[in-house]
């Protein structure tokens, strides 16, 4: 599957907009995977938590035809953004600004079948943390989990029966224990599905669900 094409978004953009990278792409890499593994054809609602440049909606868009896209992002750059590169590729994101999914109130609760996110995850200081702007992108603050951290509690409420969370992770967020924390308070099994070293990052793409895949 072709990546999502970008070229309405300028320099200037990357400017307050996180600009894909090697994240970015090993998530796409990973979603196609597991969409030709047959393991997405039923997710109806598409929630991507920090959408940025939405470039990764966009492809889930162009993978999984029928599904709803929903997209928020902390940043109104980000949500702009994501509107744009939606219409760019032919496909309907609905971009939201909000702090994770509080905008959608308990409305979504049950109700995700694909819930998405690359977070913030860089190991910075805590003061770092909690701008709504290009900072918002990486600043994760110690062990790169300030923002994760509190994201994983809501997780278990958002997904369907048989909804997929893949989360991007760095070696610093020490992935293992995300795993068994979410297996050990919600029952969620946990899998590494694609790992990729880029630089100094040790990423990997996890999967959460609530049945053993
Ligand atoms: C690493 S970037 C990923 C962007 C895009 N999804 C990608 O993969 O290229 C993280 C994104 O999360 C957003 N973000 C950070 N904290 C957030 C929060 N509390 N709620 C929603 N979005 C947040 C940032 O503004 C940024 O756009």
């Amino acid at each position: 599957m072709k990546t999502p094409s970008l070229s309405h978004l300028r320099p200037s953009d990357y400017m307050n907009v996180y600009e894909p990278s090697e994240d970015t792409f090993l998530l796409l890499d990973a979603l196609e995977a597991e969409a030709d593994a047959g393991l997405l054809k039923d997710a109806t609602v598409c929630l991507e938590v920090g959408s940025g440049s939405g470039c990764v909606s966009a492809f889930v868009g162009m993978l999984l035809k029928t599904c709803v896209l929903l997209a928020t992002d902390i940043n109104p750059h980000a949500t702009s953004a994501s509107l744009q590169t939606g219409i760019k590729n032919n496909v309907h994101i609905d971009p939201v600004l909000s702090h994770f999914a509080s905008a959608f109130g308990s409305r979504l609760a049950g109700n995700v079948d694909l819930l998405i996110f690359n977070p913030p995850y860089v190991v910075t200081p805590s003061d770092e943390v909690g701008s709504n702007g290009i900072e918002a992108a990486w600043a994760g603050g110690v062990d790169g989990m300030e923002v994760t951290s509190k994201f994983l509690p809501l997780v278990n409420d958002l997904l369907s029966a048989n909804g997929l969370f893949y989360l991007v992770t760095v070696r610093e967020n020490k992935p293992l224990e995300i795993m068994r924390e979410m297996r050990d308070t919600y029952g969620l099994f946990a899998k590494v599905v694609l790992t990729r070293r880029a630089g100094i990052e040790g990423l990997a793409i996890v999967r959460f669900s609530r049945t053993e895949i």
